[in-house]
C-alpha cells in the first residue's frame, strides 16, 4: 500500500486532499543522499494555507484533467513571512528531496547549472569532465527545488532556466547534454516584494522569466494565526502574553505596508523573531518585572536599524505600553 498524505483547508472550505507520497526507487546513484533530503516534519508547523494550495496544484496536476501542463510555484512575501517553511515543510509532507537553491546575484551560473573541469587522468595527463552544479544534481532524481529570491538572480541564470520551466521542459547544458524535467521533480521559488521597500540586490522579476510561474502572495499572518503559532510551539506561554505579541506583531506589520513614510516601519517584525527570538527573552527574564519589555529590547530592537526604533516605540506604546506583569509561563 502506497503511502498517502492529507491535507486539510484551515479555511474550513475546500474538502481534504489527500495525495500519494512519493516513493524513491532504489535504483538512483545517489539515493542515500537524497533519502537524507528528505526534510522532517516540523511538528510546529501550521499551516496558514499556502500548504493547501500546494496540495491543489498536485492534486490537479494529477487528476490527468486534459491540456493541463506543470505549473510552477513562485510564494512572493517580504521576509519571516514563511516561505521557505511553507516548501520545505511541502517537500516533507510529500516525501520528495529538498534542495534550497538560493539565485543572489553572486552565485554564477557554473555553480547552478555545472561546469566542465579539468581532472587527472591517472597518467599523467588530463582530461576534461562534466560536473553537475545544484540545480542541474537535483534534476536528477525525485526532487522539490526551491529556487529561493528568484528576483535576483542574474540575467544569465534565468536565461538557462527558461526552457526547463515552459513547455519544452528540460534544461540543456553547455556540454550538449539534455536535462529533462523528471515527472517526480517539482519546482517551486520565493521571491521578495520590489514594489514597496527594495532589498539589496533584487530587481523587478523579468517578465518573460514571471510568466513562467504563478506567483502567489504570502501575506503577515493575522493575530489569530500569530497565536495559533505561538500556541502549538508554546503551549505554557501565556494568554496576555499571547495577545500582546500578536497585536505588536500584526501592528508592526500593517505600519511597515503604511503608505506614509513619515510614521511608517522600515523593518517587518518577522516569524523568526515572534517564534524564535521573544520566546527565548521571555525564558531569560521571566524574573524581570517586565518580561515583555525585556525580551523586546534584547532580542527584537537590536534587530531594527537604528532609524527606525522610533516608529517601533510608537508602536509598542500604542498597544502595550507596560508589558504583562504576570510571568510569562505556566508552570506545572
Ligand atoms: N506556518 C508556520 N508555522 C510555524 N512556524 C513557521 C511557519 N512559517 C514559518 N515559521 C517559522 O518561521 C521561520 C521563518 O520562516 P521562513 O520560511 O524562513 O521565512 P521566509 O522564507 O519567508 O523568510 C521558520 O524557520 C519557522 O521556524
Ligand atoms: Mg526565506
Amino acid at each position: 500500500m502506497p503511502e498517502t498524505v492529507v491535507f486539510t483547508d484551515p479555511a474550513g472550505e475546500g474538502p481534504p486532499i489527500e495525495l500519494e507520497r512519493f516513493g524513491l526507487g532504489p535504483a538512483l546513484a545517489d539515493s542515500e543522499l537524497r533519502l537524507r533530503k528528505i526534510p522532517e516534519p516540523d511538528p510546529y508547523y501550521v499551516d496558514l494555507g499556502m500548504g493547501y494550495r500546494f496540495a491543489q496544484i498536485e492534486a490537479a496536476r494529477r487528476s490527468g484533467a486534459e491540456g493541463l501542463v506543470p505549473l510552477h510555484v513562485a510564494v512572493r512575501g517580504h521576509m519571516g513571512t514563511g516561505k521557505d517553511h511553507d516548501i520545505e515543510q511541502f517537500a516533507a509532507a510529500m516525501g520528495l528531496p529538498y534542495f534550497r537553491i538560493p539565485l543572489t546575484g553572486e552565485v554564477r551560473d557554473v555553480t547552478l547549472i555545472g561546469s566542465t573541469r579539468l581532472h587527472g587522468d591517472g597518467k599523467g595527463g588530463t582530461e576534461s569532465r562534466w560536473a553537475d552544479g545544484d540545480i542541474t544534481r537535483a534534476l536528477r532524481g525525485p526532487a522539490l527545488l526551491n529556487l529561493s529570491e528568484l528576483n535576483a538572480a542574474g540575467a544569465e541564470t534565468l536565461f538557462a532556466l527558461h526552457g526547463l520551466l515552459d513547455r519544452y521542459a528540460a534544461l540543456d547544458l553547455p556540454n550538449g547534454e539534455t536535462v529533462p524535467l523528471r515527472d517526480d521533480v517539482r519546482i517551486f521559488g520565493t521571491m521578495n516584494p520590489t514594489d514597496i521597500r527594495d532589498y539589496a540586490g533584487t530587481q523587478t522579476l523579468n517578465k518573460a522569466f514571471a510568466d513562467r510561474w504563478v506567483i502567489w502572495e504570502k501575506r503577515f499572518p493575522v493575530e489569530s494565526q500569530v497565536k495559533a503559532m505561538l500556541v502549538r510551539r508554546y503551549p505554557g506561554l501565556g494568554e496576555e502574553y499571547l495577545e500582546a505579541i500578536a497585536r505588536l506583531t500584526t501592528e508592526i506589520n500593517a505600519s511597515f505596508e503604511a503608505m506614509d513614510s513619515g510614521v511608517r516601519v522600515e523593518t517587518p517584525l518577522s516569524l523568526r523573531s515572534v517564534l524564535d527570538r521573544v520566546p527565548t527573552g521571555l525564558v531569560i527574564y521571566a524574573d524581570d518585572p517586565d518580561p515583555l519589555r525585556r525580551a523586546w529590547d534584547e532580542f527584537v530592537l537590536p534587530q531594527v536599524d537604528p532609524y527606525d526604533r522610533d516608529h517601533y516605540e510608537t508602536v509598542w506604546n500604542a498597544v502595550v505600553r507596560r508589558g504583562p506583569s504576570q510571568p510569562p509561563f505556566r508552570t506545572r
